[in-house]
């Protein structure tokens, strides 16, 4: 027998337009976690669909070994019953069944016909519990956060039978403390001789958790080394990413914040379902003209609540308090009157609330800003090609082309749609949730150069990010959330990952 659960031969595979995977040879090695790094659109994604039989044979050119016999997989289900589990960097599950449902999903079994529901409702218990998930199974998997949907994912890979687990990238709708409770779990893996290929771009985490790395670039294989034996760093990760070195992934500012331009007095918000919850409680903060606010906190902390009930009362049974823009007191009903006010909303979800993944990208970019692209209320094809190209290139929208429908294109390119939509809005005020989720670390760069110029031009911005350096690298002053409320605010030159944490969880 050989040393390798999966042996990849001269693999190469064409869209439309795109050779997104170009004459791939991999090994991963029985019992590692083997990580796979490269830029949005790199194909990463992609090589794990041929993998898992996402791309039934035919599809694709070469070889695929897995526990050394060629696979033919029709569908995915092919692989699942030989062990090999992938989740998808856009989560898969049914958002109305309860947990405990999705988990056992396609694999109930039935006796004379009848699924013994209790049976089921205990067993993901245990899965739950692995993956660190305390709500009860029966929950709604539509009430949970990206984030908690991830480890239901996680627990319903585990309750089948699992020899090769496939992750794209598993922590990034996670913070910190999340993050390394689910390296910990992925550790486990290992420990029960599961073999692990995560995709990732938190390089900190692959070289922590990682026996291999394996860098692709246009859909080429640029390298594998050992982690460990080759003394492997998070710069020659980049290196080979991007072809060439990366410094300043936090450029530097001219402006200084000055005079405020929003403020909110005591702000309250009630959960959609249960109305006595409070997710957001009698929060208060004020926002500079030409600052960048972090919002920062762990999961469930409610700072996706309090900036979409912010942005006329998106999210909320009701919400209330006062918000101030440019000292005028304003009641904002609608996400379309807080557009009219200044604001712009970058969702954190991008599938459920930022894109349409059947329309192409220009449509999707143009949508929120009609106006811009109309004469006399109709609509200039030309003008809407104009700004989509001017996106694609300053955030380097990796596609063949901008009549491309946004569910072709990599997560991380599908982000910069998202991205590129709100800027081309040109809000006097942005909040932005998770901004950078799924971006490559020079696309990111790009991100962080376009935020630091609409400060520069006297905009302000409102971030909600997980990646504490992002939020460290980029804020004048960081407010802490937990349990609704706001734990206490630091300054630039104050803050720390540690003080970060250590206000959350003491206050
Ligand atoms: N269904 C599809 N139709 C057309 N092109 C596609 C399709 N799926 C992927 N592509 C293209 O193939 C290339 C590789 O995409 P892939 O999703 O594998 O990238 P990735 O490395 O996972 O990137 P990311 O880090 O952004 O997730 C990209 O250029 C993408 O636009
Ligand atoms: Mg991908």
């Amino acid at each position: 027998m050989s040393n390798y659960i999966l042996e990849i031969e001269n693999l190469t595979k064409d869209f439309p337009g795109v050779r997104a995977l170009d004459d791939i040879s991999l090994k991963i090695e029985k019992g590692e976690i083997h990580s796979l790094c490269g830029e949005n659109g790199a194909g990463k994604s992609t090589l794990m669909s041929v993998i898992s039989g996402v791309y039934p044979k035919g599809d694709y050119q070469g070889k695929v070994f897995y526990k050394g016999k060629e696979t033919n997989y029709h569908s995915v289900k092919d692989s699942e019953k030989e062990g090999l589990a992938i989740i998808h960097q856009e989560l898969a599950l049914s958002p109305y069944l309860s947990i405990y449902e999705n988990i056992f999903l396609g694999h109930m079994k039935t006796r004379f016909g009848i699924i013994n529901w209790n049976y089921y409702i205990m067993e993901s218990k245990k899965y739950l519990k692995q993956v660190g998930l305390h709500e009860p199974p029966e929950t709604m998997v539509s009430k949970l956060g990206v984030g908690k949907q991830q480890l239901v994912e996680i627990a319903r890979a585990l309750s089948k039978k699992v020899d090769l687990l496939i992750l794209d990238e598993p922590t990034s709708s996670l913070n910190d403390d999340e993050s390394e409770k689910l390296l910990n779990l992925i550790l486990e893996f290992k420990q029960q001789g599961i073999t692990c290929v995560m995709i990732s771009h938190k390089l900190n985490e692959v070289l922590k958790v990682a026996d291999t790395v394996t860098v692709l670039r246009d859909g080429r294989s640029i390298g594998s080394y050992k982690v460990k034996e080759e003394n492997l760093t998070e710069a020659k990760i980049i290196r080979d990413m991007v072809g060439r070195d990366l410094t300043h992934r936090f450029p530097e500012r001219k402006s200084k914040p000055a005079d405020t331009i929003m403020e909110v007095r005591n702000w309250s918000v009630y959960h959609p379902e249960y109305h006595a919850i409070k997710v957001v409680d009698n929060v208060s903060f004020v926002l500079k003209k030409g600052e960048i606010l972090a919002f920062c906190g762990p999961m469930g902390a409610g700072r996706t609540e309090l900036m979409m009930s912010l942005f006329g009362r998106s999210y909320g049974y009701r919400s209330e308090g006062e918000l101030y823009i440019k000292g005028k007191r304003v009641e904002l009903t609608s996400s379309k009157a807080a557009m009219k006010a200044g604001l712009g909303y970058i969702s954190e979800d991008r599938k459920g609330l930022g894109l349409i993944l059947i329309q192409d990208i220009k449509t999707n970019i143009s949508n929120s800003n009609l106006e811009q692209v109309s004469n006399f209320g109709i609509i200039n094809t030309r003008k809407e090609i104009m700004l989509a190209e001017k996106y694609r290139k300053e955030l380097n929208i990796r596609t063949p082309s901008i009549n491309q429908q946004a569910r072709n294109l990599s997560g991380g390119n599908q982000q910069k749609v998202v991205v590129s939509r709100t800027l081309a809005v040109n809000p006097e005020i942005f909040m932005v949730d998770e901004p950078t989720r799924g971006i490559d670390v020079g696309a990111k760069t790009e991100v962080y150069n376009i935020l630091n110029d609409l400060v520069d031009a006297g905009k302000s911005v409102i971030m909600v990010s997980s990646e504490l350096p992002e939020a460290l690298g980029m804020a004048d002053r960081i407010y802490v959330m937990n349990e609704g409320k706001i734990k206490g605010v630091l300054t630039h030159d104050e803050a720390s990952q540690e003080k970060i944490m250590h206000m959350a969880l003491v206050g």
